[in-house]
């Protein structure tokens, strides 16, 4: 954003549009995160995933796409990584395609593990720290049931010591899942991600699933790799009441924390389901579910809490609905819209102060009397950018976006938050999942023929990240 750069303080009478500059602490940790299914393609060269069958099921992604081809970063990996060396940046968030490593048969693909050797090597040329996330919803259709069975949790406890056993020597920040939420409640009963159920016991039981594979997970690869650096990304999406003080509204946004974040924050930081979940949940809370020794081992300790964050909602209680939720215990939410706040491209409004809010109170209550640091392991924003055949993209507002969101880390920093990272989402505009390849969030646009093509928000972020300095406009 023009304004950004070009407010000079020394000279502004204004000091609504004096820009307030902030230094981020030495040693902060910039860079960028991508997923697999999302960027990678070359899907004829690995086993197929559940997003690959969920893409074929017509009606499901937006605009009829799939992740066959994506943004073709397989083959183009060395352009990537250059590119992001070209920016400033020092660390690479990515994950590993869990049907690309192991084989239906249960053998390694060593080419699949091999493009993941090499993409490493290349950014530790680059002096990238790779930052690898084992589970970005990528599942191999192979595994009888995914993560409605159990079993589907010690076999990714089996494939996360393989890719360790040859990426551990260079890879030291792991992350065992990326958003479980999305992987459990918003696919299997909000029926929108895969496997596409509408089923709200399914929820609860993939949730579990997920959850226990990521303990076990997290003991195998601390017991093979006691000084890696171990964490979970999830996602949080603050609710907060439209009134208040009215109990119903309150009890609405109670019952959607619940099964949105406190199922997770509460099972990994405090080995225990919440008594408000379970008793909401009720019927559909499955019997059995629940063996011995299992909170135990979801909570086993980790290092580094990763937070996506993109935006937080004003909710209301209305009418129960019958239309399949992700949140199964609050058919009766209904979200009021503020519209003097911007959206971006999703619809989500844009809301830094709810980031701001997020991180200190994860900091107080779970991460920081834990010893637990937190990072920034998602954070950005879909705009509607132009086609960059008309030439370079200068997309003010994703840079607003950025800035707005950067000084929220800089507040919880100040008031406490142990934060060492930002990752922004996403490198490259790619798969956007339901919707297919029309929500761009790249910093770097990419045209037909797949060329890269950075937008002004890389060129921006560069700047941000090589001089660890960020300029506001106080107007914001
Ligand atoms: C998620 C994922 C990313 C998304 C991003 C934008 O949060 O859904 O981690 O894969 O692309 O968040 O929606």
């Amino acid at each position: 954003m023009s304004t950004v750069k070009t407010v000079d303080p020394e000279i502004s009478p204004d000091p609504a549009l004096s820009p307030q500059v902030l230094r981020f602490p030495a040693g902060f940790h910039w860079g960028t995160a991508t997923s697999s299914f999302q960027i990678e393609g070359a899907a004829e060269l690995r086993a197929p995933s559940i997003w690959d069958d969920f893409c074929r099921v017509p009606g499901t992604i937006a605009d009829g796409s799939d992740g066959l081809v994506a943004v073709d970063h397989y083959h183009r990996y060395r352009e990537d990584v250059a590119l992001m060396a070209s920016l400033g940046m020092d660390t690479y968030r990515f994950s590993v395609s869990w049907p690309r490593v192991l084989d239906p048969d249960g053998s390694t693909n060593a080419e699949g593990l091999g493009f993941y050797d090499a993409l490493v090597d290349e950014l530790c040329q680059a002096g990238i720290r790779p930052w690898l996330t084992l589970y970005h919803w990528d599942l191999p259709s192979y595994l009888p049931g995914g993560w409605l069975n159990r079993d589907t949790a010690s076999a990714f406890v089996d494939y996360a010591l393989r890719v360790h056993a040859v990426l551990g020597d260079r890879v030291r920040v792991w992350t065992t899942l990326n958003e479980p939420w999305c992987a459990s409640f918003l696919s299997f009963a909000g029926g929108a991600h895969a496997p596409g159920h509408t089923v709200p016991a399914e929820a609860y039981t993939a949730g579990h699933h997920l959850l226990l594979g990521h303990g076990w997970a997290t003991q195998a690869l601390r017991a093979a790799d006691p000084s890696a650096t171990l964490g979970l990304t999830l996602n949080f999406t603050p609710a907060h009441p439209a009134e208040p003080t009215d109990p119903d509204d309150l009890s609405v946004v109670r019952r959607i924390d619940g099964t949105a974040h406190r199922f997770f924050t509460d099972s990994v930081f405090r080995g225990e389901y919440p008594g408000d979940v379970v008793r909401d949940a009720g019927a559909s809370w499955p019997s059995g579910l629940v063996h011995d020794g299992d909170m135990a081992a979801i909570a086993t300790p980790f290092d580094v809490l990763g937070v996506n964050y993109y935006t937080s909602q004003l909710i209301r209680a209305g009418a129960p609905s019958e239309a399949p939720t992700p949140h199964p215990a609050a058919p009766d939410a209904v979200e009021v819209p503020r519209p003097a706040l911007p959206r971006t491209d999703m619809g989500w409004e844009v809301t830094p102060d709810a980031f701001r809010d997020l991180l200190v109170h994860l900091h107080e209550n779970y991460t920081g009397p834990s010893g637990v640091r937190l990072a920034i392991t998602e954070n950005g924003c879909a705009i509607d950018d132009p086609d960059p055949a008309q030439g370079p993209i200068d997309d003010v507002r994703r840079i607003e976006y950025l800035a707005t969101h950067l000084r929220a880390v800089h507040q919880a920093i100040e008031a406490g938050a142990a934060i060492d990272t930002y990752l922004a989402w996403s490198l490259i505009d790619n798969f956007e999942w339901a919707f297919g390849y029309q929500k761009r969030f790249g910093l770097v646009a990419v045209d037909p023929d797949l060329n890269r093509l950075p937008k002004a928000s890389a060129h921006w972020y560069g700047e941000v990240a090589r001089t660890d300095t960020l300029c506001v406009p106080q107007a914001h």
